[in-house]
């Protein structure tokens, strides 16, 4: 337990900051990187716990990795060199890790078990599970494999047209995973679009993919070609201070090199909608992903309604929309995200418990929430949940808050934002580092 105290400086936010990498296309890039036949070099790599538990997994079949900082070194000779681990893997609090591989494992040729901290333990895997079994293959585990910690006996698959029924590019990428594997066709639907680092990874990687509206087609093709990976920043993460700056008086921030891709944009356009004032800067596409510089600067901004096709595109980014939804006049309304239910923690009840601990007027529902602004918020002392961006939302709630607030517990936000805190100090122009 790591326990912090924060206090608000009551003074305008500004800096330019340089945000850690993305963490899905981190996860993306050591996996394509350990399919593929040659030397993948990956900069601005996330150098977070999640993303470490995908290198140590493929390093125990076989692939040789090398980090150094932020950049990362595959060296494979694709799927057919993957070697059966001698020992369980363990895939930590990594949900991308658990689901991606899953799809993988289940169509290589040899025995794995997997298995998770105490919060992956009790996250649905039968959703990656129900799909990948129709495809033949063989996975058991807790409750008919509900949940980890599970054993895959890899099988020859068979290809599939599959209709999600979450909205989920976990389970997306499992099956596409599956599909590069398994014989003939593979066919995914999505009834909302979500994150398609995947497809477009796999394209840059000479994979036999098409997207088709929202259909997506896979052929097996067991060994990809390398091919570098410049990893965008993180919009999820980049998040944080985009708040900061849009509930802080006379802020003004700049995010460089960040993801802007447009599954993943979801929180700029709800900014928008709220009457912020932001502008990108320096655009560049690499390998299909867009990325540039961000700013925004503080404006009075008014409540909105999030919901419908919106959610998948900014579904990590609900706890800060949450704490700017009490700093702002108006009811905002968050609805269809009950996806938040099944994420590291049940992060409904968490964010309304952090926040209304802290003086916030915030209603749930079984698929959202309902927040009355403008409420001020007072200190407090507030529980993490051990949840990376629940803990990070309560210290950009610290800026606006009247007294000191205490967070039971940080470790978490070393999951997809290590130096989290020094960027907090920067912004605030304080050169105390924690
Ligand atoms: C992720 C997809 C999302 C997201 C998670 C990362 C990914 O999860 O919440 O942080 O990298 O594919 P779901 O696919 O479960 O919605």
């Amino acid at each position: 337990m790591k326990e912090v105290k924060l206090q608000s400086s009551h003074h305008p936010l500004s800096g330019e900051l340089e945000i850690p990498g993305d963490k899905s296309i981190s996860h993306r890039a050591i996996i394509m990187g350990s399919l593929a036949s040659g030397k993948t070099k990956v900069t601005n790599f996330l150098d977070g716990e999640d993303c470490m538990r995908t290198i140590h997994a493929f390093q125990k079949m076989g692939v040789s990795i090398e980090k150094q900082d932020t950049t990362v070194t595959i060296d494979s000779k694709g799927a057919a060199a993957l070697t059966e681990p001698k020992e369980p893997l363990y895939f930590g609090n990594s949900g991308t890790t658990a689901r991606l591989m899953l799809g993988l494992l289940a169509g290589l040729p040899f025995f794995t078990s997997v298995y998770g901290d105490p919060s992956l333990s009790i996250r649905p895997m039968d959703r990656v599970l129900t799909p990948l079994k129709q495809m033949g293959a063989q996975i058991d585990g807790r409750e008919a494999g509900s949940y980890l910690p599970l054993s895959i006996r890899g099988k020859s698959l068979q290809g599939m047209d599959y209709t999600l029924p979450v909205k989920s590019a976990q389970v997306k990428s499992a099956v596409l995973f599956a599909g590069l594997l398994a014989s003939g066709e593979t066919k995914v639907t999505e009834e909302t679009s979500t994150r398609n680092h995947t497809e477009n990874m796999l394209r840059a990687f000479g994979a036999d993919i098409t997207v088709n509206g929202t259909t997506t087609t896979i052929t097996n093709k067991q060994t990809l070609t390398a091919s570098d990976v410049q990893v965008p920043g993180d919009i999820s993460s980049a998040a944080f201070f985009l708040a900061a700056a849009a509930i802080v008086p006379d802020s003004q921030l700049t995010l460089k090199n960040i993801g802007l891709n447009e599954t993943r944009t979801g929180i700029l356009d709800v900014l928008q909608a709220m009457g912020a004032s932001i502008h990108l800067s320096n655009q560049q596409t690499t390998n299909g992903e867009l990325m540039g510089d961000v700013t925004v600067k503080y404006d009075k901004l008014h409540a909105t309604t999030i919901d419908g096709s919106i959610i998948p595109r900014l579904i990590d980014e609900i706890p800060i929309i949450a704490l700017i939804a009490t700093q702002i006049d108006g009811t905002t309304i968050i609805e269809d995200a009950e996806e938040l239910r099944v994420k590291e923690t049940d992060r409904i009840a968490a964010v309304a418990d952090v926040l209304t601990t802290l003086g916030a007027n915030i209603e749930t529902k079984h698929d959202g929430m309902v927040i009355h602004g403008k409420t001020r918020l007072s200190g407090g002392k507030i529980a993490s949940y051990n949840d990376h961006r629940i803990a990070m939302m309560g210290a950009i709630a610290s800026l606006v808050a009247q007294g000191e607030v205490i967070i039971d517990d940080i470790t978490s936000v070393a999951i997809s934002y290590p130096n989290f805190f020094e960027h907090l100090q920067h912004i605030k122009n304080e050169s105390t580092i924690m």
